[in-house]
Formats: structure tokens, C-alpha cells, sequence
């Protein structure tokens, strides 16, 4: 089974990027499920139903979210019929919407998706290990899914490692998101799940995290916040992951980065031809 995790959508640019591009990358390469973070895909901060919607439309099975679940308020309301919609698991009893799923592949598998933010330099939610544990084992690997993807949004690598780590040979892929720069350790663990710290964002990468570039410079230099942030408008490059799972087993036979546009060297998985 051939799936596609892409990064954290970042503004117009990073959305548009991803509706324009999507629907062929979905069809030319016979993909089986497509999971897209997209926390920051209006104007940078949060989500709204029109954008979930268009993102969906272009063939994302699953949108992902983060610590900017909730910066589009709508989001609250609207995620709770949205059941394509995810916001981290480790969320306190109560939150509106759910952390985890399971949906049904174009080829027939049933995916569980999970959605967890990590604690370092992050918000301090319920612990990310217990709550992941407690979802696999209500939705194991090989009994109730197929195959399983864990969204850990997080800043750390050591809590995204340890993560990858934890659930090495009980899920199909460990992958972080939030940073907005991908990493280069894509790899299958010792037990078979594949691993990558991050995705990096589908954004434009002449700026700083996505956002246009002079308001991040100056608050580091003086030290006193100026404009609001906006989210950069150039191009955008898309980032991803994409990974084979054999289904037998629902651990993952091949990973590599997927990386389309102009500011990073373009890559696309050599197992997709
Ligand atoms: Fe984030």
C-alpha cells in the first residue's frame, strides 16, 4: 500500500500548492492514502471548513492538526462533523473532536490515523505515549487496522525519536511534524516501522517557518513585536514522506522524501516509478 504523508500547509501558497498538485500525484501514482497536516493552512494559524474541505476535495484522506488546532475558532464546532478532521489525541477529556480514527484506503485497508502533540517547548498536555498506547490498544495493528500513522506534532527530535522508538513494530509510520524543515534521518526502525522527525511543511521556503521574512528578523533583533505574522507568498515547495506498507504485516517495506518546488532540491520517491 502506497501512502503520502505531507507537511504542515502553510498559508495560500502552501494550500494552493497542495489542491493544484495532489489530484495527479494521487492518480500517477496509484496512491493509496494521503494524510496532510494542515494546522497552519489559513493565513498560517489554524483551519477553516472551506480550506479542510478543498484539501479533502484534492484527495487528502485525513487533515491533521496541532498546537494551532483551535486558532480558527470555527474549527471547534465544525471539526465534530468533520470526522476527517484530527486534533492531537493528548488533548484534555472534553475537547470538541476526536484524535484518532479509522478509515477506509482506496485499496480497501483500514488506516488508523493518530494525531499527538509532543510536551518539549510545546503546551503541557496528557502525556503523547500513554494516550497513543491507549488508542492502539483499542485499534491494534493486524487486528482492527491494517496499517497505522502516527502524527506526532512536536518540536523536540529526542520526544519525536523516542516516540518512532516506542512504537517501533506496531505501527507503519512514525512522522513529526511542526518544525517546518524536513529532516534527512527518513528511515524503517529496527522492528519495521518507518520514521522520519519531519515532514517539513508545504510552504514557501524563502522565509522564515513560512511566514514572510522582515517580521521574524526584527523581533529577534529588537526584541519587540512589530506587524502581525503573514505568511510568506512566494512558491511553494511541497514536503512529504511517502512510504510502502505491506499489508501482511502493515510495517513498511520502503520511506523516502517527497520534495516538489524550488527552493529545496526535488526528490521523488525512486519505489513510485
Ligand atoms: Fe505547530
Amino acid at each position: 500500500m502506497r501512502l503520502l504523508f505531507l507537511g504542515d500547509l502553510v498559508g495560500k501558497t502552501g494550500r494552493n500548492a497542495v489542491i493544484e498538485r495532489l489530484p495527479s500525484l494521487v492518480d500517477d501514482h496509484a496512491l493509496d492514502f494521503v494524510i496532510v497536516n494542515g494546522e497552519n493552512a489559513a493565513g498560517g494559524f489554524g483551519i477553516t471548513e472551506e480550506i479542510c474541505q478543498d484539501v479533502i476535495d484534492a484527495g487528502a484522506d485525513v487533515v491533521t492538526l496541532g498546537n494551532h488546532s483551535w486558532d480558527q475558532r470555527e474549527a471547534l464546532v465544525f471539526i465534530e462533523r468533520q470526522d476527517r478532521l484530527l486534533r492531537p489525541v493528548n488533548y484534555p477529556k472534553g475537547t470538541p473532536g476526536r484524535g484518532a480514527n479509522l478509515y477506509n484506503a482506496r485499496n480497501g485497508a483500514r488506516v488508523l490515523v493518530m494525531n499527538v502533540m509532543g510536551r518539549i517547548y510545546m503546551d503541557a498536555l496528557d502525556d503523547p505515549f500513554a494516550a497513543v498506547e491507549r488508542e492502539l490498544d483499542a485499534c491494534p495493528m493486524g487486528e482492527v487496522a491494517d496499517a497505522v500513522v502516527i502524527d506526532m506534532h512536536a518540536e523536540a527530535t529526542s520526544e519525536k525519536q523516542a516516540m518512532g522508538h516506542f512504537l517501533d513494530g506496531r505501527v507503519s509510520l512514525v512522522v513529526g511534524t511542526h518544525t517546518h524543515v524536513p529532516t534527512a534521518d527518513h528511515q524503517i526502525l529496527a522492528h519495521g516501522t518507518a520514521y522520519m522527525s519531519d515532514a517539513g511543511m508545504c510552504g514557501d521556503y524563502d522565509g522564515v517557518l513560512g511566514m514572510d521574512k522582515e517580521e521574524p528578523i526584527n523581533r529577534f533583533l529588537r526584541k519587540i513585536p512589530g506587524a502581525r505574522f503573514q505568511p510568506a507568498t512566494g512558491e511553494a515547495t511541497i514536503c512529504g514522506v511517502a512510504v510502502e506498507v505491506d499489508l501482511n504485516t502493515g510495517l513498511a517495506t520502503h520511506i523516502a522524501p517527497l520534495r516538489l518546488g524550488p527552493n529545496l532540491s526535488e526528490t521523488i520517491p525512486d519505489f513510485w516509478n
